[in-house]
């Protein structure tokens, strides 16, 4: 049985249309499921959407409608980018189906019966628009809050809590055991300090508002929107009923989230966890925040960028490129236009682009558009075939920790080798000489393979660019089917092929 990999974005609030920041999460973990499946695993790829709180009840209320009808109409915003942007999520969890209740509530039974949820009075000071308790001390001049800066309000309602001071001991245990149990290492250290600093126990309920799943024997209460979020990761694993698949898919491997929500990652979901007897998840990535213009994207200052005009403006490729290229993961980036079609005009239209067209051109004009034989141990392919070895062993490093950038760089070290090759063996001067065909041929077959080696490794990337590569070969089938072995790779090209007349893959932007 292959192994399984079972990744995860965060499930996106319905009070928000979709923009460029959770295009960029679930782009990522997009490339990271895609490049799972090319390396043999079953892989489980989630994605959803966060539909309860008073947020959303608020926001239906405005415009008329229930919150499930707002949730619907948002639920297909979302899920027509993922199709534009060839997400290949295989589940799309919503916090309103029937089986997440189910999940949300055996959980809370399990914590429940554990003794470690209580009744009691909160009060501190709260903000509405985020949903968020803050103390004293970590309100912001004036009484606001620290995140949005909006001004918060003294709130005192009777709540459930959950005993998370329990598991200070045995998550600060866990972090020490598992330093790799949250990236990148400044965020792993972060959590760290936050756990040592003390673990207070968490309100769990609400009765300020209705729109969320009822605390079991006590429907006055709503089961706070983060205890409801988070467990969407095990709902879709199939957890309470269906075990054989629970025990398949769970732990996760990987929980992709932004930095913005980290604690509750973290922090709050492990001894959740931790409490119900359930295994924690290998890994939480926390990726940067994404400016745009060198600015804050925000809806007042009316720059957020819509994922959607981009594509029509520039292709999904491009957009897929760049946001993984640009910024290692991890790290907060800067989106600007100039940057973009920097990008595109160097990376794909020059080092990519022009590889391909000038490949495809010698094959028509000195072979017919025939894929010639390949010529078997010179020292260009031993070279070629060197550097191929090279590219796919450093992608596999680069890949478990995900450092999409350098799998990237790894790819385009490869390009650059094979211009690089075909600049000092000049086919075209072969091309005069009759006496030198056997070895023009062997050129042009070698940087053909070269060709279909980059369409394999930049499926995960760019999956419909690489999938243009591999038709203008003459090759068949999906891309998807293809699978990356080390070592594994070279001379998998058959001769006899037709290729394609050269086309620009990437059309220069002026
Ligand atoms: O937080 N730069 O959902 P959400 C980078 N429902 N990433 C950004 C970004 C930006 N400017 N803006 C948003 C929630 N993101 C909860 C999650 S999970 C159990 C519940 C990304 O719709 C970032 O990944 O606010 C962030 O974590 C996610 O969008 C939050 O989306
Ligand atoms: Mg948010």
């Amino acid at each position: 049985m292959p192994r399984t990999f079972y990744v995860t974005t965060p499930i996106y609030y319905v009070n928000d249309v979709p923009h460029i920041g959770h295009a960029y999460t679930t782009i990522a973990a997009d490339s990271l499921a895609r490049y799972k499946r090319l390396t043999g695993y079953d892989c489980f790829f989630l994605t959803g959407t966060d539909e309860h709180g008073q947020k959303v009840e608020k926001a239906a209320q405005e415009s008329g409608q229930t919150p499930l009808e707002l949730a619907d109409q948002v639920v297909e915003r979302f899920k027509g980018l993922w199709t534009k942007l060839h997400i290949s999520f295989d589940d799309f969890i919503r916090t309103t189906q029937k089986r997440h209740v189910e999940a949300v509530t055996a959980l809370y039974q399990r914590i429940w019966l554990k003794g470690d949820i209580y009744l009691g009075d909160y009060e501190d000071w709260y903000c509405t628009p985020c949903e968020t308790f803050w103390t004293q001390t970590q309100l912001a001049e004036g009484n606001r809050c620290p995140d949005c800066g909006r001004p918060t309000e003294k709130l005192k309602e009777k709540s459930y809590f959950f005993r998370m001071s329990r598991y200070q001991d045995a998550l600060l245990r866990h972090l020490e055991e598992n330093p790799n149990f949250i990236q990148p290492p400044s965020r792993y250290n972060e959590i760290l300090n936050f756990v040592r600093s003390g673990l207070k126990d968490l309100s769990i309920s609400r009765t300020t508002f209705r729109w969320g799943i009822p605390v079991p024997n006590d429907p006055d209460h709503v089961i706070y929107v983060w205890f409801d979020a988070l467990t969407n990761y095990i709902t879709a694993a199939g957890f309470p009923g269906d075990k054989e698949r629970f025990q398949r898919y769970w732990p996760a491997d990987c929980h992709i989230i932004g930095k913005d929500i980290l604690r509750f990652h973290a922090v709050y979901w492990p001894t959740f966890l931790m409490s119900a007897d359930l295994p924690l998840p290998k890994k939480i990535f926390a990726h940067g925040w994404w400016t745009v213009e060198g600015q804050k994207m925000s809806k007042s200052l009316g720059n957020v960028v819509d994922p959607h005009q981009l594509v029509d403006e520039y292709g999904v490729d491009p957009i897929r490129y760049f946001l993984l290229r640009e910024v290692p993961f991890g790290t907060d980036g800067d989106f600007s236009r100039s940057a973009l079609v920097h990008r595109i005009n160097g990376d794909l239209a020059n080092d990519l682009g022009n590889l391909v067209s000038r490949v495809l051109a010698m094959v028509k004009k000195y072979r017919k558009g025939i894929v010639p034989s390949a010529q078997r141990g010179s020292e260009g392919e031993g070279r070629l075939s060197t550097r191929v070895n090279e590219a796919v062993e450093e992608m596999g490093i680069y890949m478990e920790q995900l450092a999409f950038h350098r799998a990237l760089g790894a790819v385009w070290d490869l390009v650059g080798a094979a211009n690089k090759y075909l600049d000092e063996t000049s086919p075209w001067n072969l091309a005069k000489d009759e006496g030198r065909r056997k070895e023009l041929e062997g050129i042009l077959y070698n940087s053909l393979e070269v060709l279909r080696i980059v369409a394999i490794l930049l499926f995960p990337f760019l999956p419909s660019t690489a999938q243009r590569m591999w038709e203008m070969l003459g090759l068949r089938g999906k891309l998807g089917e293809q699978r990356i072995k080390k070592g594994q790779m070279w001379g998998g090209l058959p001769e006899g092929l037709q290729v394609a007349k050269p086309t620009p893959l990437f059309p220069r932007i002026e």
